[in-house]
């Protein structure tokens, strides 16, 4: 696999933030059954994305020290802060629709809980990889559940957005989990399949009118959900050699030839 520096992912996030995808002179355009629909799944992941993500990047830092990695914390910042511009274009096409934004939810609140507790960039890392997955399907869902074109956009700018943070995060769990031994590697493994699964099951159940709204029933989101998986954290992907070890084989093998 291909491991990017923490320099290259934060000159990626500071380019990123330049680039402007919202034209927010367009007046929302929703039909009173897609607000039905949407509304109580936008609120929540509005609720979501808005986190100051303190725990994440004081974990990043402790993180950081062990593996010599000055700058991997500025790039947990910056991709923090792309985050909270989710929840920020997301708040504001609520003010715009005349909804309010809600401050308590039950799975913000497990989340929450979860982070709070957690001191752990492994831990961390594939929770993030499993919101963001869940987030790319959520979101292109919310855009097929609408005519309004403005919150197309505001969709279409966040799934941009979240194809980068998670191979961002994709590479660090592979770091992470290339640091371990045969049996803790094997133990690793199944528990992140395990956390993942789960929590998309969580996710499907607190939001389904959303994914039905956007044409997809259980059927078709769990099999993109463990499709996800494979990609990030599949047996395939977790246990590739990355592309540095390559070279090095290489040029022992024709040393030695
Ligand atoms: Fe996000
Ligand atoms: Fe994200």
């Amino acid at each position: 696999m291909k491991i990017h520096s923490s320099v290259y992912w934060k000159n990626y996030f500071t380019s990123n933030s330049k680039i402007i995808r919202v034209d927010w002179s367009l007046k929302p355009d929703l039909t009173d059954f897609e607000r039905k629909s949407i509304l109580k799944s936008l609120q929540a992941w509005q609720l979501g994305e808005t986190s100051e993500g303190e725990h994440l990047l004081h974990t990043a830092k402790k993180y950081a020290a062990t593996i010599d990695d000055d700058e991997y914390p500025n790039a947990v910042k910056l991709f923090i802060k792309e985050e909270q511009k989710h929840g920020h274009n997301l708040g504001q096409y609520l003010d715009l629709i005349e909804e309010p934004r809600i401050k308590k939810d039950w799975g913000d609140t497990l989340f929450r809980k979860i982070r709070y507790f957690n001191t752990n960039m492994e831990l961390w890392t594939i929770a993030v990889i499993t919101v963001e997955s869940a987030a790319r399907i959520f979101y292109q869902a919310l855009k097929d559940a609408t005519n309004c074109k403005l919150l197309k956009q505001i969709c279409t700018d966040i799934l941009i957005d979240e194809a980068a943070h998670i191979t961002f995060q994709k590479e660090r769990l592979y770091i992470i989990f290339n640091q371990k031994n045969a049996f803790p590697r094997w133990l690793a493994y199944y528990a992140y399949s395990c956390f993942y699964i789960c929590t998309s099951l969580v996710v499907w159940f607190g939001h389904k009118t959303l994914f039905k709204a956007g044409k997809l029933n259980f059927f078709r989101y769990f099999s993109k959900m463990r499709f996800k998986l494979k990609k990030v954290a599949g047996k395939s992907v977790l246990y590739e050699p990355n592309e540095f070890e390559n070279q090095l084989t290489k040029f022992s093998q024709t040393t030695y030839l």
